[in-house]
């Protein structure tokens, strides 16, 4: 367990901390809770870096396009008109995307300050309270994301308490690329994604229909292995609304079972997914575009898959979807785990 200073900006110094075991090292920081680099130990031995991330730590300050590693809340993904009603009240939210908000504005907790309340050998856990009315959300928030490490991985939890019924939804926004970090695209990457149904958009600004539907036949049946780049170019219309995969499934909340298995090509390195929430999106990059990576490199469209498990797209607005609400007074714990073999 290492502490480091990590970037400064006018007002404040964020640190780095790094936690490790024979398998797996874990470099975190404050800055957004942000996931830095996740290395494991390869097959033949060799540690691989297989998150993106930036080249300068400056560029996590400003980290609202790409995303990278950050902790997304109070609400990840889209709300439709950025607004929503909760016990008869209007909540406006910032229209950062289009008409909607996309992971809850420009001042999103993955470029806030965090306070590390706890940091052990193996776990580190970053708190933060949110006063009401923060991003136009009600209530006042605690939510608190510890990272554990695990003999063969990572395990997230998100806690949160609010004095206010309100939105609960946070994910985190890492890019795997199986082969390492710097290895260009993860078409190749072979990826079983057990879910029977999917939530298609309405049209290009990524808002769910409302729909549930079944990938049965179409281009998102991952249910058998297949690599990523097999149906991401087909001409089915959900996937020209978005440029690739940017989607939510829908899992079948089977907490001991992955959700998620994929491999990389060159690598050998097999990453299991579990979780204990109801949806995620499997988002394939397509919006990476030059982007200024470690070590120099760039990367491009396609090269990391991101899979940020959630409530539903929109759902405070879809009441066919499950609900996003966090009841107040009551402290609600979801929790995310990446395994590798
Ligand atoms: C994803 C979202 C994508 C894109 C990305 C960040 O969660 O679904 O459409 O906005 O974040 O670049």
């Amino acid at each position: 367990m290492k502490k480091e200073h990590f970037v400064s900006d006018t007002t404040q110094d964020y640190y780095s901390y790094q936690l490790e075991n024979s398998k797996i090292k874990l470099r975190v920081s404050d800055l957004g809770g942000t996931i830095l680099n996740l290395w494991v130990k390869s097959p033949n031995e060799k540690w691989l870096d297989v998150v993106l991330g930036y080249e300068d730590p400056k560029a996590y300050l400003q980290n609202t396009d790409t995303y990278f590693g950050g902790v997304v809340g109070r609400n990840c993904n889209r709300t439709e008109n950025a607004t929503f009603s909760l016990k008869g009240r209007k909540y406006n939210l910032s229209k950062n995307e289009n008409n909607n908000n996309l992971h809850s504005g420009p001042d999103g907790f993955q470029i806030r300050l965090w306070k590390v309340t706890s940091f052990l050998e193996d776990r580190i856990t970053f708190s933060l309270d949110s006063p009401a009315g923060d991003q136009g959300f009600p209530g006042e928030l605690k939510v608190s994301v510890t990272y554990q490490l695990l003999a063969d991985g990572i395990q997230i939890f998100y806690e949160g308490l609010s004095n206010e019924e309100t939105i609960f939804n946070f994910t985190n926004h890492s890019y795997f690329n199986l082969n390492g970090h710097q290895s260009g695209d993860v078409l190749q990457h072979q990826l079983q994604l057990l879910a029977d149904f999917y939530t298609p958009v309405k049209d290009a600004a990524s808002i769910p229909s409302g729909e549930i539907l079944s990938v049965e036949g179409t281009p998102f049946d991952f249910r058998e292995s297949k690599s990523i780049g097999k149906d991401l170019f087909s001409n089915h219309v959900q996937l020209q609304y978005t440029g690739g995969y940017d989607h939510n499934f829908v899992l079948r909340q089977e907490e001991e079972q992955p959700f998620v298995v994929a491999k990389g090509d060159h690598s050998n390195i097999t990453m299991k997914a579990y979780t204990n929430l109801p949806g995620v999106q499997f988002y394939s990059g397509n919006f990476l575009k030059n982007e200024a990576g470690k070590e120099g490199t760039i990367y491009r469209q396609h090269n990391g898959l991101c899979l940020e498990t959630q409530f539903f797209p929109n759902a405070i607005n879809t009441p066919s979807f499950t609900s996003p609400i966090l009841p107040k007074d009551i402290k609600k714990s979801f929790w995310t785990s990446y395994r590798f073999e």
